[in-house]
């Protein structure tokens, strides 16, 4: 079984997407994958509860429990190996995860670490994407999924979605119609990963606390 592990920081929504994806398509049976965990550097991240009540294995990791990014990507690393196996190595999918990622984290999960991020790369990646969109008077803006590399949102262009700056948005509402899109193409994303990726499927029970 390929084991996905889930990084977020805050609300979860597009964790939430992916999961409910998963369960709609019977990952497990389809592309022998299944979400074995879901990682917040936030204890007080809403997203923990939804993974819990979903029975998924949830646990916090306080980045501020840390002297130094490399100590804490070292301890995260660790804690996402535990998912891991030489035959079957998870992917690491980034779901809102706030966090500047050590090139050392970046190498090690090369391949097979995905994010999102809510402006049409390579456009304003970075922070407060939709207030500089429509700043720069955008007419339109969008989300995409990429692998990550070493730069700050950047590495191959996975899928993207497009959407209108409307006349009189805000920050807010932008993001909120960006944030719909996020929901569709980062499953998507996500299963074409898993079948360009696939290896050999294995008919192994899930793990405890897995969907
Ligand atoms: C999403 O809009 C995601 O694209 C963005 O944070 C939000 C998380 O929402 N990620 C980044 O800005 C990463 N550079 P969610 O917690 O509800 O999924």
């Amino acid at each position: 079984m390929r084991n996905i592990v889930i990084l977020i920081s805050g609300g979860g929504s597009n964790m939430a997407a992916i999961v409910k994806t998963a369960q709609r398509d019977a990952w497990r049976t389809a592309y022998g994958a299944q979400i074995a965990a879901v990682i917040s550097n936030r204890a007080d991240a809403k997203g923990l509860l939804f993974a819990q009540e979903q029975g998924l294995h949830a646990q916090a990791l306080d980045h501020t429990d840390f002297a130094t990014r490399e100590a804490f990507d070292t301890a995260l690393a660790g804690l996402i190996d535990r998912f891991d196996s030489t035959t079957q190595p998870a992917l690491v999918v980034l779901a809102g995860f706030m966090r500047i990622l050590t090139p050392g984290f970046v190498a090690r999960y090369a391949g097979r670490l995905l994010n999102i991020h809510p402006s049409l790369l390579p456009a304003f990646p970075g922070l407060h994407t939709h207030q500089r969109a429509i700043d720069a008077g955008c007419k339109f803006s969008g989300a995409t999924v990429h692998l990550v590399s070493a730069e700050l949102d950047c590495g191959p262009i996975l899928a993207q979605a497009v959407v209108p700056v409307l006349p009189g948005d805000t920050a807010t509402t932008l993001a909120a119609r960006v944030l719909t899109q996020e929901h569709l193409i980062y499953p998507q994303a996500i299963t074409q990963w898993l079948v360009t990726n696939n290896q050999a499927k294995c008919s192994v029970e899930p793990a405890d606390g897995a969907i």
